[in-house]
Parts: C-alpha cells; sequence; structure tokens
C-alpha cells in the first residue's frame, strides 16, 4: 500500500498506531516509538546488490562532476569568446552547455533512480572530476575549442571503460544502456568541436 504525506497525518491524528514501541517503515518515512519522524533512505529494491548498487553510484559520482566542469567550461566559453568568429562562436557553445546541462541531470537522476543521493555542492564536485578545471588558453575559438573536446574524449573514454562493467560485473543493465547512449550523445558533440580543425 502507498501512503501519502496526508495519509500519513490522518493516521497519526487518528490515533491508529497504538503501539507505542512498534516502529512502521513506510515509504521513506519512520515512524518511531515517540511517534516523531525522521526521513530516512529506503532501499532501492531493483535486483541489483547493495554492493554493486554502490559500485556504480560511485562511477557516476565521478561522470557527473566531470560533466559539470565541462558544462561551466563550455559556458566559460561561451562568455568570453573573442575573435572574427565571436558571434557564431558564441552561439554554437550557447548550444553545446544547453546540451551539458541535460546530460548533467539525467546523470545525477539516474544516480538517485539506483538509490543513491546525486553530489551537488561545488566542493563535491571539484573533489571528483577527473578534468582541469581551468585551462590557461587564450579566449580565441580553436583554443577553447581544443580543450573542450579533449574534454569530452575524456569523458567517452571513461564511458566506454565502464559499458561492460556495468553490466558484466555490476549486473546493471539499464545504467550500462544509459552510459551507452550517453557516450554517444558526447561523441556527437566531440565531432561538431573536431569539426572545427582542418589540416
Ligand atoms: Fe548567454
Amino acid at each position: 500500500m502507498i501512503y501519502d504525506d496526508g495519509c500519513l497525518n490522518v493516521i497519526l491524528h487518528c490515533n491508529q498506531i497504538t503501539n507505542q514501541h512498534k516502529k512502521l517503515n513506510i515509504m521513506d518515512t519512520t515512524i518511531t516509538q515517540n511517534n516523531t519522524t525522521k526521513t530516512t533512505t529506503m532501499d532501492a529494491k531493483i535486483g541489483i546488490s547493495k554492493e554493486n548498487r554502490q559500485a556504480v553510484a560511485d562511477q557516476l559520482a565521478k561522470l557527473l562532476a566531470d560533466e559539470f566542469v565541462l558544462y561551466t567550461k563550455t559556458r566559460n566559453a561561451h562568455w568570453n569568446i573573442e575573435g572574427p568568429d565571436f558571434h557564431s562562436m558564441h552561439i554554437f557553445f550557447e548550444g553545446q552547455y544547453q546540451q551539458l546541462d541535460e546530460l548533467m541531470d539525467s546523470v545525477a537522476e539516474r544516480i538517485r533512480k539506483i538509490g543513491h543521493y546525486a553530489p551537488g555542492t561545488l566542493t563535491q564536485v571539484l573533489q571528483l572530476t577527473h578534468l582541469t578545471e581551468y585551462g590557461e588558453g587564450k579566449n580565441d575559438s580553436l583554443g577553447f575549442i581544443k580543450e573542450l573536446l579533449e574534454d569530452h574524449e575524456s569523458i567517452i573514454e571513461f564511458l566506454r571503460g565502464n559499458i561492460n562493467p556495468f553490466a558484466d560485473t555490476y549486473k546493471d543493465l539499464g545504467t550500462s544502456d544509459y552510459i551507452t547512449g550517453l557516450m554517444e550523445k558526447h561523441e556527437e558533440m566531440a565531432w561538431m568541436l573536431r569539426a572545427h580543425f582542418r589540416k
């Protein structure tokens, strides 16, 4: 049975819980012996062991941090680009950071779907990321593009390296499939960056 908050209040007000020492676990709320509530995390029972979900969530946390840093770096490029191609590149970087915003959100929500919290502070992001936050390049388009491209390629390698372990080692076929699709999106974004270079 699923209880919402309103239902829970009705239950409390009607004194339907008569055993003061009994604990009821309803959704993510534990009713203690004093009828006070304490928020707990309800385990995600999705057919993947706790240890395996933890291992996958740890990898996704690093990925989320990388997405956040790359998103911020792409916004930096959008804001600070200079040169004769300013206008077209200003718009190009805007399109890329908008895509990264969506990808980042989907990674965080994937972590939640397997029963873990997403790292959501800038301190955590900088502790977890594989990427270098700030490059020393000039504010020209090819400088920004080169650095962003390297970051996308780094994320692609990370994702490719996790597809099989997620499925085979950790038995999480959903997240394996998810990062396969995510990798393809980064491959497309990397192509869009790479195509600016011509020998
Ligand atoms: Fe803008």
